[in-house]
């Protein structure tokens, strides 16, 4: 059996940083994506210290000469991709968190150039790369707040949430992104999925999540080690029902 490559993008911490470990165990190669190469190279150090093949890569996902060289290099080193965890993202550049009413546009641009364009720019550099795998998974790590279902029904918790543009609405457009993806290579081997990891404990939210990291991967991962009849287009992972109550499934659009 030929050894499965992963990429994860923002991989040196948190969620990715996570999923990473915990595809390491399932034994892939994982390419820890990080924009920052010293802490890449210590989440590379401490993946490997933890039994796992794991290897920086230099991404930031918001610079297309970084996304470019990226590709190039896992092209040289292996040949193609098995499975890409976009998981790079930020609820805020500025670290204001303002409603809808205060947006401000250069906050948002700055979350979309991570959450929204990264991912297009990073799936695109490596689609090449996947066509090449017998059973490519996509995962986008997504959100439950990007639910329009969920933030537009009063009776939800999320919809009786405060109401902020930025973040919920990249995530919405994320999912739709995968839908499209899905749509595209429905007919390959391809199969692009988004994750919801659920409310967890990370320097995102400054540690206020009620889910570990090692928890919040879990939906990642599941979608990443999907069987050839696994769903495709779909969002999927910690469905919240209030209270730290919750468990596994799909989240509605
Ligand atoms: N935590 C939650 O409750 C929660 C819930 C739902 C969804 N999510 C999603 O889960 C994903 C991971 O979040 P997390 O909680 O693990 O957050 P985190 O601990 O803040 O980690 C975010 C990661 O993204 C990286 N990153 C940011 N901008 C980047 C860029 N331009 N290029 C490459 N990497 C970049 C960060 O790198 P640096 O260290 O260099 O900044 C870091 O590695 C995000 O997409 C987030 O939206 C989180």
């Amino acid at each position: 059996m030929t050894t499965k490559i992963a990429l994860i993008t923002g991989a040196n911490k948190g969620i990715g940083f996570e999923t990473a470990r915990q595809l390491g165990a399932l034994g892939m190669t994982v390419l820890v994506g990080a924009r920052d190469e010293e802490r890449g190279r210590d989440a590379e150090r401490a993946l490997r210290d933890g039994g796992a093949d794991a290897r920086f890569v230099s991404l930031d996902v918001t610079d297309g000469k970084s996304v470019e060289l990226a590709a190039e290099w896992i092209d040289k080193e292996y040949g193609h991709l098995d499975v890409l965890v976009s998981n790079a993202g930020t609820a805020t550049v500025s670290r204001q968190r303002a409603t809808a009413s205060q947006t401000s546009l250069d906050d948002m641009r700055a979350v979309y150039e991570i959450n929204v364009f990264g991912v297009v720019a990073v799936t695109n550099a490596m689609l090449p790369l996947l066509r090449r795998s017998p059973a490519a998974r996509i995962v986008n790590v997504s959100s439950e707040v990007g639910s329009i279902a969920m933030q537009s029904d009063p009776s939800h918790p999320l919809g009786q949430m405060p109401a902020s543009v930025q973040y919920p609405s990249s995530k919405a457009a994320l999912n739709m992104i995968t839908v499209m993806y899905a749509k595209e290579l429905r007919d390959t081997q391809v199969k692009v999925n988004a994750a919801n990891p659920g409310f967890t404990d990370t320097d995102f939210n400054d540690h206020r999540g009620f889910r570990t990291a090692a928890g919040g991967a879990e939906p990642s991962v599941y979608l990443a080690t999907l069987p050839d009849d696994g769903p495709s287009g779909i969002h999927w992972g910690y469905v919240w029902a209030g209270e730290g109550e919750g468990g596994y499934g799909v989240i509605p659009w």
